[in-house]
């Protein structure tokens, strides 16, 4: 089945603003079936999970939905999946409670293509404990991360290694699959930040290999929420502070306090809305996920190409994002410009081109950006030729 943007766009009620939005990267626009579902969920009979109501019934069968909803976007087991109330916060809970077991002499690799939020919870968590961070540098030339990059920092006191799907700004996408064998080679765990990649392609963390897999489901058109996933038996050696009357039980235990099931709802009406984007014949919902990403794939790909060729021909553009493999997301300056300057301005036309580091600090400042950073336009499931039309001719209105 083809990609209908059209038929995709008729579900998002924002979209009649006129708005045209660049700002996927940072949070996505929300279907009209999202929307229903949460309140749907939040307005139906609702008590604390169990099975003796049919109010706790409804609270049991939410949770259970969205760790299976998770299981099919990110081909993992259902049991291993752990809610979040922001990847950030995921992160700095999973940090804590594996730097439990580090100490001085252990090493922690950290990438500086990455969200500052796969960097610091690890840089805090390893000093509080005595360990030492080593850095995998890409190169500002070509954008890279390469796995040689990573293997350079590798040894065996190697503990953990945290590497994004995809640089947030720049959009590259390492070579998962390779750098997690070399990972795996010295017996370290491979902790992969998922939250720029997921909304643009087919994952399979088996496929990839990551020890620890997550993302967060505003941007990929859920609620403000996200989610981690690793096998259940690698949970269970984790020893995280919990409360004592809590359940020890996995997942359950990583997850602080009672569940909101209304967002866990929304975030299970989001997977169906991408199983649902372009099917195909399939019958599961991982292979109509699957299906869907793909042929998402392939459109962003082909608009990507139109935006960079677009916005490259305009006079001073200076662009940063140069990886072979990428995300259909363009980091970008104008000579003689502020980039601040040009976000005000497009905004007033209607375009959210939003200018910052976008908490991809280091990447920020190993371009030479500093941390004021610089513009991104990011493509999302409902982005179309006439959004980008409408960029490029601010931008030649500003630059003229
Ligand atoms: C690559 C990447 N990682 C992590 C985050 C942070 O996610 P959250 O807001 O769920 O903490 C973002 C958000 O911009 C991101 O783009």
């Amino acid at each position: 089945m083809t990609y209908d943007v059209n038929k995709i766009r008729s579900h998002f009620p924002s979209l009649n603003t006129g708005l045209a939005f660049f700002c996927g990267p940072g949070g996505s626009q929300v279907p009209d079936v999202v929307g229903a579902a949460i309140a749907g969920a939040i307005t139906k009979p609702i008590s604390n999970r169990n099975t003796n109501t049919e109010s706790e019934k409804n609270a049991e069968e939410i949770v259970v939905g969205f760790r299976q909803a998770v299981g099919d976007l990110i081909d993992v087991d259902p049991r291993g999946v752990v809610y979040g109330r922001s990847w950030t916060q995921l992160t700095y809970d999973f940090s804590r409670t594996l730097a439990k077991s580090w100490g001085p002499g252990d090493e922690i690799v950290v990438s500086r293509l990455d969200h500052d939020s796969n960097i610091r919870p690890w840089i805090q968590a390893a000093e509080a404990v005595g360990a030492t961070v080593r850095w995998a540098e890409f190169d500002s030339a070509t954008s890279e991360l390469t796995v040689a990059a990573v293997e350079a920092v590798l040894s065996p006191k190697t503990k953990l290694v945290a590497v994004t799907g995809a640089g947030n700004t720049i959009g590259t996408r390492p070579d998962l699959k390779a750098i997690g064998v070399a990972v795996h080679k010295v017996g370290a765990l491979f902790y992969v930040d998922g939250v720029h990649l997921t909304p643009h392609a087919a994952i399979s963390v088996k496929e990839i290999g990551a020890d620890f897999f997550g993302f967060s489901f505003y941007k990929l058109m859920g609620p403000h929420c996200a989610a981690l996933a690793a096998s259940p038996a690698l949970l269970e050696t984790l020893n995280n502070d919990k409360l004592l009357p809590a359940t020890s039980a996995v997942p359950e235990r990583f997850e602080f306090g009672t569940l909101p099931y209304e967002l866990m709802a929304g975030c299970i009406a989001a997977i169906d809305f991408i199983a649902e984007m372009a099917p195909g014949n399939s019958t599961t919902r991982r292979e109509r996920i699957v299906n869907s990403m793909n042929a998402l794939e392939k459109y962003e790909d082909g608009l990507l190409e139109y935006l960079e060729s677009s916005v490259k021909a305009l006079p001073g553009v200076v662009m940063y994002g140069h990886a072979k493999h990428r995300t259909p997301t363009i980091y970008f300056s104008c000579a003689g410009h502020s980039s601040a300057d040009i976000y005000t301005a497009m905004a007033s036309k209607g375009v959210t081109l939003p200018a910052s580091n976008f908490y991809a600090l280091e990447v920020s400042r190993t371009l030479g950006l500093g941390d004021a950073g610089a513009l991104r336009a990011g493509l999302a499931p409902y982005s179309i030729k006439d959004d980008v039309d409408r960029l490029v001719g601010g931008l030649k209105e500003i630059l003229a």
